[in-house]
């Protein structure tokens, strides 16, 4: 069919920017590089995925469109923050299945973020009121705040339990078992939470882990527990459709590390190897998960390190700086949070160099289905 005039507009204009080019990562056809960074909502109340999330997350897909989702808990002991969705349980997957399904029907690719929070939570989202888990038992010095419209609020975070090398292998297994149910939610892959001072991070970081077993010491043995959990979720579902988000340069959620750029590059060839579709790091002047500051710190080596597709994320809010890092090498694609979430059109934005939307800060952490969430207006509205 002959394409109407707006479309050919757009399409011309598309052909000049590297940012909105067409791009093969693994089995996927990307049509554009613009990806929807992961982003916690809290609106899947008692951890279950809701309605609302199918016109969230259809509004912000485009055809050949990478989409992550918000993280996601991979067993009763991941979650820290209220309202986020589960992946662990059939009822989880079923309450996934229409959202992964609105994502397809407008041609976008979607992965779903799987995600433990370990030491970053409390005894209230444990089992059994039971500690958190972690690979220390050195509870986080900051106390847990979410920010939200009603005013946030205030909880201690728990001293956690140091994971037994035993009970090690039941959270591999249980990032396995995650990673199957979100391919029988419909989801076209994975990306394994391994940043912003989570589970994964909290291992691979030198300021937390403290363990005398094979999982703690010497980098290769930090790096131990993040590689397993990528090979068991990788021998599950194909590499093809594994990606790692990593973050080595914050040290978000107390989780620093003393040489960041050896973990990084350590942590990009051991997942190179492991021939995994995506790698997705958050840029060091982030100094805070909302903050820019000045670094000299760059993923340059990073990058070279890893052999698949680069995603970098953080900070990216205006189109030339984004198109600027796809035009010389330094990423494949490019991960946009705050920018995505109030413009659901954003692909279409960038194109056009059309202004963009403005968050607001305020609703993005309440629990309202519409305000803050789905009523950020198109371009044409
Ligand atoms: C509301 C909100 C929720 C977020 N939730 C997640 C999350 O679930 N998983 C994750 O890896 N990062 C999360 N992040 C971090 C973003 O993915 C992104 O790295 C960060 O916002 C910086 O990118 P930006 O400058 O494009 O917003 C969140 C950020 C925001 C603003």
């Amino acid at each position: 069919m002959e394409k109407g005039g707006r479309e050919k507009i757009e399409d011309a204009t598309m052909e000049s920017m590297p940012l909105l080019s067409p791009y093969d990562m693994t089995i996927f056809h990307l049509s554009h590089r613009v990806v929807l960074a992961p982003l916690s909502r809290l609106r899947s109340y008692n951890f279950i995925p809701q309605p609302h999330a199918i016109l969230y997350y259809s509004q912000r897909t485009s055809k050949g469109g990478l989409l992550i989702s918000e993280a996601s808990g991979i067993s009763d002991t991941a979650q820290g923050l209220p309202n986020t969705p589960g992946i662990w349980k059939k009822e989880h997957v079923e309450a996934w299945k229409p959202i992964v399904d609105g994502v397809h029907k407008n041609g976008g690719i979607f992965f779903c973020q799987l995600w433990h929070s370990g030491r970053v939570s409390n005894t209230s989202y444990q089992p059994d009121g039971r500690s958190p888990i972690s690979s220390t038992d050195k509870p986080i010095s900051t106390n847990l705040f979410i920010g939200g419209g009603s005013g946030g609020e205030n909880a201690q975070y728990s001293p956690p339990h140091r994971l037994t090398t035993d009970e090690i292998s039941q959270v591999i297994n249980d990032f396995r078992a995650a990673a199957r149910n979100a391919i029988e939610a419909g989801f076209d892959g994975v990306e394994i939470h391994g940043a912003n001072g989570y589970l994964i991070d909290q291992f691979m970081k030198d300021q937390v882990n403290d363990r005398t077993d094979i999982y703690g010491g010497s980098l290769e043995n930090r790096c131990r527990f993040p590689l397993e959990v990528v090979q068991a979720v990788s021998d599950e579902i194909g590499s093809e459709r594994v990606g790692m988000r990593l973050s080595p340069f914050a040290d978000y959620n107390d989780c620093g590390d003393s040489d960041p750029h050896s973990l990084g590059v350590f942590m990009a060839e051991s997942l190179s190897r492991l021939g995994i579709a995506y790698c997705h790091v958050i840029e060091p002047r982030m100094v805070t998960q909302f903050e820019k500051g000045e670094t000299r710190n760059t993923l340059a080596s990073m990058r070279k390190a890893f052999a698949g597709t680069f995603i970098v994320a953080g900070g990216y809010h205006d189109r030339d700086e984004a198109d600027r890092v796809v035009e010389n090498g330094g990423a494949d694609l490019v991960a946009f949070g705050r920018a995505f979430l109030a413009n659901p059109d954003l692909p279409r934005r960038l194109r056009l160099k059309a202004r963009l939307n403005k968050y607001d800060r305020s609703t993005f952490y309440t629990d309202d289905p519409v305000i803050g969430y789905t009523d950020y207006p198109f371009l044409d509205d």
